[in-house]
């Protein structure tokens, strides 16, 4: 029997339980990601629109009330889909959103942390998604065209956020892309809800931002949870010199305990996200009805002391 027939009549969701949003915001602690839904690329619209609609309704349908995207999906099309598909809002629904990047024709993704950039992507995804307040607004730090280093303050483009949710244009802050320290440098200047890095079951640079985050009841939403996109460096014998190289869930562990638990290396990767710290909340992306479905029945995935175990010695550090 599959999981999902297994829970058949309940909504899958639900299944791996709650993570209280600045402790007021119930959000069911695996989410979706609407980062594939525009065109290739991120980039014009989907070639189904009809088919990146009900990928939405289908999420909300399996108890999913929490949302990842940003109005520079697209540009704007992630947020006018959610839109259309979900409008008007169910009152537990949390859209989590960001800002400090924009897209540029070559499908190039530049930083826009000025203040006036930041204070126009606020209201953009006002706009895009038809709010009068944002939940959660994601501060994502960029490198690209001027951006900011992981060395750089941070100070100046949060705090713009920091006031434009005392306005009242957004309830709660997180940060993106940022190191230990300036995750601190934010909670200085507001209070931080969530933070969003890079971060599966093979790549785990920033362990110690999870654990910060979980000691302080802030919600950790790991990018790339699957591992599709994540890039290892990987020794070239031939050179001496470290190759950077993407990884999918290609390792003969994660294949070994989905096949015991009947399930599939993705699920596996997400269910290792939920059961590594209760702090964690996923938000898989895909544009594709079948692995909705797959994605969300892994909150149904218990791993075993034995499986984590194994999951766990998976990663050495080796990419910190
Ligand atoms: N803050 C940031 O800087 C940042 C950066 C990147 C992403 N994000 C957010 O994080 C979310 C998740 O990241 P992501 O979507 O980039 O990466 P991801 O969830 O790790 O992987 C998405 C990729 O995996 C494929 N996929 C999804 N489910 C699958 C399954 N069950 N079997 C096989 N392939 C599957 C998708 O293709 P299909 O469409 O074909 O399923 C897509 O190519 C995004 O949607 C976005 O909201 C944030």
């Amino acid at each position: 029997m599959s999981i999902s027939e297994a829970n058949a009549g309940t909504e899958p969701a639900a299944a791996a339980g709650e993570f209280a949003l600045a402790g007021e915001l119930a959000i069911r602690r695996m989410g979706f990601g609407a980062m594939q839904l525009p065109g290739p690329g991120v980039w014009g619209p989907p070639k189904d629109r009809a088919r990146a609609v009900a990928v939405i309704r289908r999420a909300v349908e399996l108890g999913v009330n929490h949302i990842d995207t940003s109005d520079y999906y697209g540009p704007y099309v992630a947020n006018e889909l959610i839109r259309e598909a979900l409008h008007p809002y169910d009152d537990d629904l949390v859209i989590v959103t960001k800002v400090g990047a924009f897209r540029t024709p070559d499908k190039a993704w530049p930083s826009a942390l000025k203040p006036e950039q930041l204070r126009r992507a606020v209201y953009d995804n006002l706009r895009g998604l038809g709010r009068d307040q944002l939940d959660v607004v994601n501060l994502r730090i960029v490198e690209e065209a001027g951006g900011l280093s992981p060395e750089d303050s941070i100070a100046e483009p949060f705090g713009v956020l920091a006031e434009l949710r005392e306005q009242g244009l957004i309830r709660h802050l997180g940060v993106s892309n940022v190191t230990a320290r300036q995750l601190a440098e934010a909670r200085e200047i507001a209070p931080v809800v969530s933070v969003q890095n890079e971060y599966n079951v093979v790549r785990r640079l920033h362990e110690d931002i999870v654990r910060t985050c979980a000691e302080a009841g802030i919600a950790f939403m790991p990018f790339f949870p699957l591992g599709t996109f994540t890039l290892q460096h990987k020794k070239d014998t031939t050179t001496d010199t470290k190759v950077p190289q993407h990884v999918p869930l290609d390792a003969q562990v994660i294949h070994a305990v989905a096949e015991r638990l009947e399930a599939t290396p993705y699920q596996v990767a997400l269910a290792w996200l939920l059961q590594h710290s209760p702090n964690i909340c996923c938000i898989p992306g895909t544009s594709s009805p079948d692995h909705l479905e797959e994605n969300i029945a892994a909150a149904e995935l218990r791993l075993s002391e034995t499986d984590v175990k194994e999951l766990d010695a998976l990663y050495g550090g080796e990419n910190r």
